[in-house]
């Protein structure tokens, strides 16, 4: 089998050569991109050619899947969850700085996306690199966020209410009101009780042992202890410091394209400018672990 080929990419993740997923990863090749994915929070693979099989057991060679509870489902196989934007749509699933699951107790490890259909132009993802985002900075700015903790929620997201991913931050982009009516986006009275978490604003990233930055625009609504608007300011700042052009990648799809990202360690953005054009990407998450 062939080497594992890791070349880093400007401002965040890498992109992996020299494997055939669908041949089957040997070990060597397995902890190879572990290491990538653990070194990087992001990597990327081209020119795949995979089943919605092969795409279930690269999770699983991961940990175990954890299925969303908002998204449609693949017809055939429930751990896929379909993020899809049609013809016809407007808003499209996740328009606007995130990080999936945050709202989970144990939120999700990472997320492998898979181009299914991709529109002629656009539909491109932004990723951003929480690392980076702490990293720089100051030391006094991290002592005083060391303490804080932060509250997650999906209820204003998912729920039975009108606001939809982004809508409510001024991070752009929307997947709300529209993904919710046409069944994209469901589950809502599991999203209405679901009750909020907490996490720390700075968590020790459990695969790299690294400092990151874990609040995100779309699901942490405030500071734990403090109200919305006391965190407004604040919170903003960050999100400021996490969307800075320098520690992010845009990653254009091709057919065979697949990313895979880790939730501790980075953010996300579907870019929407591809109206009239359709999009069908396949998700998986893998299970995580509590944050400190
Ligand atoms: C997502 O937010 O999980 C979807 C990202 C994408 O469609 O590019």
């Amino acid at each position: 089998m062939s080497t594992v080929d890791v070349r880093p990419l400007e401002g965040v993740g890498a992109e992996i050569h020299g494997v055939d997923i669908a041949a089957g990863l040997s070990n060597t090749q397995f902890d190879a991109i572990h290491k990538a994915f653990c070194d990087h929070g992001l990597i990327f693979f081209r020119d795949q050619t995979i089943t919605e099989n092969d795409h279930i057991e690269l999770a699983q060679k991961f940990g175990n899947i954890d299925i969303n509870r908002f998204f449609a489902a693949h017809p055939d196989y429930p751990e896929i969850a379909m993020v899809s934007k049609d013809v016809d749509q407007k808003d499209n699933i996740g328009g606007g700085w995130h990080t999936d699951h945050s709202y989970d107790r144990d939120p999700a490890m990472g997320s492998i996306l898979v181009a299914r259909e991709l529109p002629d132009s656009g539909g491109d993802t932004l990723f951003s690199s929480m690392y980076a985002a702490y990293d720089n900075l100051s030391d006094g700015f991290k002592q005083m966020l060391e303490g804080l903790n932060a509250v997650h929620s999906a209820t204003h997201i998912f729920g039975s209410g009108p606001v939809g991913y982004a809508a409510q931050t001024d991070a752009g982009g929307s997947a709300g009101a529209d993904a919710k009516d046409d069944g994209r986006i469901g589950n809502a009275s599991l999203a209405d009780t679901m009750p909020d978490v907490i996490h720390p604003v700075i968590i020790t990233h459990p695969l790299s042992g690294k400092k990151a930055l874990y609040v995100n625009p779309a699901f942490t609504v405030r500071f734990e202890g403090w109200t919305e608007d006391e965190s407004r300011p604040l919170m903003q700042q960050l999100f400021a410091e996490c969307a800075r052009p320098e520690y992010t990648h845009r990653f254009a799809w091709k057919p065979g394209s697949i990313a895979f990202w880790d939730n501790r360690a980075t953010w996300h953005w579907a870019m929407n400018d591809y109206q009239g054009q359709r999009r069908v990407m396949h998700r998986i998450t893998v299970e995580g672990c509590p944050l400190s």
